[in-house]
């Protein structure tokens, strides 16, 4: 079965907008909880441009499912991680400049940085996921670094157009047959919609998803639950279709 966690960083743009207290990510994190997500993704980012240190505190205390922290390797950011005990952080590269996550994190490029930040995250009970490219030499870089999961960028796939979407989807199906011969837990996630989610669905390795802006647009229309819902519904659906068709 594959599971939905959703990333809520939207709905605090949005507050940020004002500066005020509303639309309160706490609010849908638990709606999206209560509609069936397995998990509520959160992206305290060093510049704080939308969740903040007081979402990240009574996110801890009230989401029941699971927790993900997506954060940089940065020292701040580190040992608020280390005191608030998610249970999962999801690593990523971040720029100051960029819209949202740009690619993948260069886990081969510095593996002792990222083993050392591995071993202190265990340290408190908390599990490590990389978010990197579908790249053989990044995901045997997350293993040998001890991580307990890979999030593999789909921003690429999805972005390509014709040709290069089969391209991109091919990348992702050999990473995911790669990464399950290992013991490392897989998920998948950037820019996934409710249709390009499909043939990702056809993937039997990839265990999870991590989706946010498609989810929270389509909650402005139609609300959170019914939004969450909806997603699940596409990614059951389209995994049966796999298992009837295998
Ligand atoms: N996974 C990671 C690591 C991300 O950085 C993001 C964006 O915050 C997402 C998933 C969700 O991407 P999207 O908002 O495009 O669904």
């Amino acid at each position: 079965m594959k599971t939905l966690n959703v990333n809520i960083d939207h709905v605090a743009t949005i507050r940020e907008a004002r500066g005020g207290k509303e639309p309160d990510p706490v609010a849908t994190a638990i709606l999206a909880e209560l509609a069936g997500a397995s998990g509520i993704v959160c992206h305290l980012r060093e510049d704080r441009r939308h969740i903040n240190d007081r979402d990240v505190k009574i996110l801890r205390e009230v989401v029941q499912s699971k927790l993900d922290l997506e954060m940089a390797a940065h020292e701040e950011i580190i040992n608020i991680a280390l005191n608030l005990k998610p249970d999962l952080v999801t690593i990523v590269p971040e720029g100051r400049m960029e819209l949202t996550t740009e690619g993948g994190l260069d886990v081969a490029g510095n593996p002792d940085k990222f083993e050392s930040l591995v071993e202190r995250m265990h340290g408190n009970g908390i599990e490590v996921s990389f978010f990197v490219e579908p790249d053989k030499k990044q995901i045997e870089a997350s293993l040998l670094a001890g991580a307990d999961m890979v999030e593999l960028h789909t921003g690429n796939y999805a972005n390509a157009k014709g040709e290069l979407f089969n391209d991109e989807l091919e990348k992702i199906k050999i990473a995911s047959f790669f990464a399950n011969e290992t013991r490392l837990k897989i998920a998948a996630g950037h820019g996934i919609n409710y249709l390009n989610i499909k043939p990702l669905c056809l993937i039997p390795e990839i265990g999870e998803f991590s989706i946010g802006h498609s989810i929270i647009s389509r909650a402005i229309h139609v609300g959170i639950e019914r939004a969450t819902r909806e997603m699940i519904e596409v990614i059951n659906t389209s995994t049966l279709h796999r298992s009837l068709n295998r």
